[in-house]
């Protein structure tokens, strides 16, 4: 792929708001063939890129979603994943069904969409998926396990897809954004057994308020926009690239530099967690 030059045919799942839109903004501005997509779809006359309807966690939505741009355009040259969710509640409080929702959205969905796209580009030998990680995929965070383990899911299903298609001339990278100001803190699901009767409760309640806050106080979503357009023309991109504010950056070096249970006290102490 002539990643340099020429506008490119982009898909952007999860483009109704937060970090899509953002993606589908900026990409179309820069002069790309941008296809955004929604659960429901959206008419947004305004804006220069196209809405398709598609659920990730269905596989059917995703087949036609991706067949209808390619019989428009012949072609998809990149993959924004970035469709997703947030689950909060204690590991102990999650049901089988809520922490299979969350993997369904956030990794499956990344499944589906890389199996819908994949036979076109290794046919046409170039095209480049970027993956919306997260830096709680790096990091575990208290009552997000399941949010974390989709995205520490991501990191090793992108190490090992970007290895599988390099000799299809496909480059498969993660963008890592730390906390950003969307419409995930507002949708976020809550474990139901996360309410009165939880023994996590006080600590739940004020780590998640924690959360919601830094999530308030994060960068815009424009901020990742530009990381995912800058790595769509890097000629030879990274497998991860981090974005966000710097503090939450250093988190991810400092953690295999400082001795495990340094790190962990840290953290548990920016949470407001003691230790026994
Ligand atoms: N915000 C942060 O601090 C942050 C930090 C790190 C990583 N991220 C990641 O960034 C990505 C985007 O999140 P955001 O922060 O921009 O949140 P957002 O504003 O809530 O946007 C989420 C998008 O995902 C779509 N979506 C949700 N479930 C879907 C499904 N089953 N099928 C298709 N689309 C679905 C939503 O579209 P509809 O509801 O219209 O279908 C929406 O457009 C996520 O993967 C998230 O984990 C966010």
């Amino acid at each position: 792929m002539s990643t340099s030059q020429g506008s490119k045919v982009v898909l952007v799942t999860g483009a109704s708001s937060g970090i899509g839109e953002a993606c589908a903004e900026l990409l179309s501005v820069r002069g790309h063939i941008v296809y955004g997509t929604s659960r429901q779809l959206q008419v947004k006359p305004s804006v220069g890129y196209r809405m398709l309807e598609l659920d990730v966690t269905r596989d059917e939505s995703v087949r036609a979603a991706v067949r209808t741009v390619l019989e428009r355009e012949g072609r998809i040259d990149v993959v924004v994943n970035n469709a997703g969710h947030a689950l909060a509640g204690a590991v102990e409080d999650t049901s089988d069904e809520e922490a299979w929702r969350q993997l369904d959205t956030n990794v499956m969905g990344v499944l589906r969409v890389c199996r819908a796209v994949l036979p076109s580009m290794r046919e046409r030998r170039t095209g480049r998926i970027i993956n919306i990680g997260s830096l709680g995929g790096v990091v575990g965070l208290p009552f997000q396990g399941f949010y974390s383990a989709s995205k520490f899911a991501l990191e090793g299903l992108t190490e090992s897809l970007r290895q599988e298609v390099e000799a299809f001339g496909i480059q498969a990278t993660l963008v890592q954004p730390g906390d950003v100001r969307t419409g995930l803190t507002r949708s976020r699901v809550r474990a139901a057994a996360a309410g009165e009767s939880s023994a996590y409760r006080e600590s739940f309640e004020k780590v998640l308020s924690i959360i919601e806050k830094e999530e308030g106080d994060g960068v815009a979503a424009e901020v990742v926009a530009r990381k995912v357009a800058e790595v769509m023309e890097e000629e030879d991109p990274r497998v991860r690239y981090s974005v966000g504010k710097w503090m939450q950056r250093a988190a991810v070096v400092a953690k295999p530099l400082l001795p495990s249970q340094t790190f962990e006290g840290i953290l548990m102490s920016m949470f407001g967690l003691k230790r026994r």
